[in-house]
């Protein structure tokens, strides 16, 4: 078992937490390209390593990847107009392009330079195999975009999806790597002892109160949590 601590260290992704800098290091999927597929759309709210961002195509057909919360007075941007090559907020109006540049202010008096000032934060975005991808790190250590043999099959061999899971990262990247619970879930289709149940068995001890003890309990919540994540793949 791990330590709440360590459980912590591997589970957390915010910004500053080791994990969260790791996963930031890298290329990740955020969104279906098909989710803004037309210019000057409507914006996407995307939540992504425990920030809120918003999604958008300007009417260049460019695609952008901002904080969702103005840098104003934090409106939302997901309620913002989308048009003439900009995200308009809508509370006073502020607007930006799909880098976070802000093009217009339009309380500031005639003349004003505080728009030149101004950036929205703002990710890195390349649309490629259906996906839209970001990075979210520092700009100094940008990789190179991973080369996926499967990024580059035409769109009638290849069919991008998205799943959404709700669990952390980690139950569902355990879930991909354990192999066991294959021959588990298989049994159990088969109509054969399901190996789960085998294992729950083998880990019958009872407390006083008559209740599992906890490492049962824990494998077979586990093991169900498995099965699940098997059956939705
Ligand atoms: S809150 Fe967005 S422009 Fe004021």
């Amino acid at each position: 078992m791990l330590t709440r601590e360590d459980n912590n260290v591997l589970t957390q992704v915010g910004r500053g937490t080791p994990m969260g800098e790791l996963i930031r290091r890298f290329w990740i999927p955020a969104l279906l390209a098909s989710e803004i597929a037309e210019p000057g759309g409507k914006p996407v709210r995307v939540r992504l390593l425990g920030e809120d961002l918003v999604a958008f195509r300007d009417t260049d057909g460019k695609v952008g990847l901002l904080d969702e919360q103005c840098p104003h007075r934090r409106a939302s941007l997901a309620l913002g107009d989308n048009s003439d090559g900009g995200l308009r907020c809508l509370y006073h109006g502020w607007k930006f392009a799909t880098d976070g540049t802000c093009l217009d202010t339009p309380t500031e008096p005639s003349g004003s330079a505080f728009c030149s000032r101004i950036r929205a934060q703002a990710y890195p975005t390349r649309e490629i195999g259906g996906v839209i991808w970001t990075y979210m790190g520092p700009a100094a250590d940008l990789p190179q975009f991973p080369e996926f043999e499967w990024l580059s099959y035409p769109a009638v061999n290849a069919v991008p999806f998205k799943v959404l899971e709700d669990c952390n990262y980690a139950q569902a990247v355990e879930g991909t790597i354990d192999s066991a619970h294959a021959a588990c879930c298989t049994a159990s289709s088969r109509g054969a002892r399901p190996r789960s149940t085998i294992m729950s068995a083998t880990c019958n001890r009872r407390s006083k109160s008559n209740t599992p003890s906890t490492a049962c309990a824990t494998l077979a919540c586990a093991t169900s949590a498995r099965k699940a994540s098997c059956m939705r793949a």
